[in-house]
């Protein structure tokens, strides 16, 4: 943590690569000046000179950086882990932190999920299990987006379980666990059971089952599916889904073959449909604290984790007639105060967002204005008072006054999904980690 009790934002700073690399660099301009703890210039104040509440934003901004983060609760992580927790049948959950955990840091969520109690995490990518094993983490680690044959010894050397989706992998599974000398490698069957993606077909169950009993260094460890509509609790394409994943159970256990880890629930499925929790859930998305859909969130309480805030970066004051930005899609119709915002598309802000989208500054909503463009935003401050250079602005969270835009309201602006939203939040924006 920065000892920089006036830096507001930066004074958060921990954990992520970006906060270390502003932690280093202020460490060296700082040894370079010769500054010490009463030198420094938030400390003017006590010496007698303090500076204006402009030069002292100007200075904050040249010793932080580019102020655009995204802060991430890891409070509210923790919380929504125990409120989902209490809803799944059996309490226990594999933690879907897939895609860098959606876009809030998978090693951090991790580590502070796996100090909550959880044992079970879900990835997508061999890269991704990789990053996770480098960061320590311990516990079981899931694949499960597929793979390939020839990726089998890795994944075996790795340590991690696979969801096997094709029979096709099976015999690469079992040579790479018997020349690694794994006795019992376990894996996990993925039925396709109507989802129509990753999974073996029920008709080629029993083709499965002779794979898995000519394989002596595998044990078939779980069983899962994925739900296609698990968002809309009176699905009939769920119940049939249910009713094919227990007739494969069925076969599976007229084989002799026992699993013991069954799983289908993602978020929705796991709040909306009991029916689908078998031993273990897989929530992702309400991990991070949004509801999949409205019925989600009246039954279960979750808190938002991550805020994506910036900074004000310039304030203009101009005539009736201006045109903003690229293409001057936005022309002001009275004299206006134009906001220019150090955050675009590059950083996960949606160029769609001109039309109708907000930000959260000194308590009001102001509107996005002109055209998001790569690096740069412009918003409307025409009728918010007092606004000025260094302000705070939230694009999506919570402000420090409990004022919140949802990922899932901006999404829709964006005509696309809060899993996108967030899992596109660019790299150059650090996670800072707060709780
Ligand atoms: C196999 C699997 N399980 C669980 C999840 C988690 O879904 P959600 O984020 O909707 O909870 C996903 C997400 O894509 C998934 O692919």
């Amino acid at each position: 943590m920065i000892d920089c009790a006036k830096c507001g934002w930066l004074g958060e700073l921990a954990f992520s690569a970006g906060a270390q690399t502003a932690r280093l660099l202020w460490q060296l301009i700082a040894e370079a000046l010769g500054l010490t703890r009463r030198t420094r210039w938030w400390d003017d104040s006590i010496m007698g000179t303090a500076p204006s509440a402009n030069t002292r934003k100007e200075k904050m901004m040249a010793d932080c950086g580019r102020p655009t983060i995204a802060e991430i609760d890891l409070g509210a992580l923790r919380a929504n882990y125990r409120a989902l927790r209490r809803v799944a049948s059996h309490g226990a959950l594999m933690v879907v932190v897939k895609a860098d955990a959606y876009g809030h840091g998978a090693a951090a969520v991790a580590h502070a999920l796996e100090a909550e109690g959880c044992r079970h995490f879900g990835i997508a990518t061999i890269d991704e299990a990789r990053e996770l094993r480098r960061s320590g983490l311990e516990a079981r680690i899931f694949l499960q987006a597929g793979f390939f044959a020839a990726q089998a010894r890795e994944i075996v050397e790795m340590g991690i379980t696979p969801f096997v989706f094709d029979i096709s992998v099976i015999p690469a599974l079992q040579e790479a666990a018997a020349s690694a000398g794994r006795a019992r490698f376990p894996i996990h069957l993925k039925i396709d059971t109507g989802a129509t993606r990753l999974g073996v077909m029920p008709a080629l169950l029993p083709d499965a089952i002779a794979a898995l009993k000519s394989s002596p260094n595998l044990v078939l460890e779980g069983v899962c599916t994925l739900l296609a509509n698990a968002s809309d609790p009176e699905s009939p394409v769920t119940d049939r889904q249910i009713e094919v994943f227990r007739g494969a159970l069925d076969a599976l256990c007229a084989a002799g073959l026992k699993p013991t880890i069954l799983h289908v629930a993602n978020s929705a499925a796991l709040v909306l449909r009991p029916d689908s929790h078998f031993t273990i859930a897989r929530p992702g998305l309400a991990l991070y604290g949004l509801p999949p859909v409205a019925a989600v969130r009246d039954r279960v309480e979750l808190r938002p984790v991550m805020t994506l805030k910036t900074r004000l970066m310039q304030l203009k004051r101009v005539p009736a007639g201006s045109g903003v930005g690229y293409g001057h899609t936005f022309v002001t119709a009275r004299e206006s105060v134009i906001g220019v915002l150090p955050v675009g598309y590059a950083d996960g802000y949606r160029r769609g967002l001109q039309h109708g989208g907000e930000v959260l500054i000194r308590g009001a909503r102001a509107p996005v204005v002109g055209a998001v463009s790569m690096d740069l935003t412009t918003i409307n401050l025409t009728d918010v008072a007092g606004a000025a250079v260094g302000d705070e602005v939230v694009l999506w969270g919570t402000d420090q006054d409990g004022a919140a835009i949802s990922v899932n309201d901006v999404a829709r602006l964006a005509q696309t999904i809060s899993y996108e939203m967030l899992c596109t939040v660019g790299k150059r924006v650090p996670r800072v980690y707060r709780n």
